[in-house]
């Protein structure tokens, strides 16, 4: 794992942004898994800016999104299909026909599930995945407890991610208790894989993920077994990090052909 420590959250959705950039001019066609939630949306308005000002292009790709709240029709306001609309592709040329959201009516949820699976691996895989975290180590909808083999189905949510997510629905009984959600094992194919996490808040989960033991308890810590993971965090998300000072050091002293 490479720990990237930065000042604050502008700063690392910049750098996390320029590895988007280069593997879009290296691979236009690239098949990129996105995320939704605070933690992405540095990173998206930094591509948009990259598509405004550099043209960089998006006609190519192919997007596949995490996970999505079942029942709820794509046109919902609190749906991630809205939220990916507004934080991101109606600002970019992405074509409709390369988006797939796991957005499906709750009676066809296991088919659909196959079929999403089917898609990406239809797509040739996902080149970089990009991952939020939750409080409770969550990452896409993989709740504590799931499968570290998972692939994409349904899953239950907490109460406590629930309460965190009523703050884009009117109340917290409004959180769809179901969701559809690529599983770890899906994740773990990405050929490449970037974790975003900000605030104090979120503290507890990486020190979890990135330094703790490799357990269903916390989802996000099988990404220790990832070859090619970036976290990018702000100095409030690595404050519970035991090697802090090694993984600036590691940063600092990176060989320039390791930069992007
Ligand atoms: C939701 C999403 C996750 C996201 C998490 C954290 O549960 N399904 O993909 O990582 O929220 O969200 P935020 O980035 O807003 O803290």
């Amino acid at each position: 794992m490479e720990i990237i420590i930065q000042e604050n959250e502008e700063q690392a959705a910049k750098l996390a942004a320029r590895e988007i950039r280069a593997l879009l001019l290296k691979k236009p066609a690239a098949v990129l898994g996105l995320a939704t939630g605070s933690s992405p949306v540095g990173v998206y308005r930094e591509l948009i800016r990259y598509h405004r000002e550099e043209g960089l292009s998006f006609g190519q790709a192919t997007s596949f999104n995490l996970d999505e709240y079942l029942g709820l029709p794509p046109g919902h306001p609190a749906s991630y299909a809205t939220f990916m609309q507004e934080q991101l592709f109606r600002e970019i040329d992405l074509p409709a026909e390369g988006i797939n959201i796991p957005s499906c009516a709750p009676s066809e949820v296991e088919v659909f599930c196959e079929a999403y699976d089917a898609r990406i691996a239809a797509a040739g895989g996902i080149d970089l995945q990009i991952l939020g975290i939750g409080h409770d180590g969550h990452i896409g909808f993989n709740e504590p407890s799931s499968s570290l083999g998972s692939r994409t189905r349904i899953k239950t949510l907490t109460a406590e991610t629930r309460r965190a997510n009523a703050r884009f629905f009117s109340s917290e009984d409004e959180v769809p208790p179901h969701v559809v959600t690529m599983g770890i094992a899906n994740i773990m194919e990405a050929r490449e894989i970037i974790l975003l996490a900000f605030g104090r808040g979120k503290a507890a989960a990486i020190a979890a993920a990135v330094e703790g033991p490799i357990t269903a308890s916390c989802p996000a810590s099988m990404l220790q077994f990832h070859r090619r993971v970036k976290v990018f965090i702000d100095e409030e998300a690595a404050g519970a990090l035991q090697r802090q000072d090694y993984y600036r050091w590691v940063y600092e002293h990176k060989p320039g052909w390791q930069r992007a």
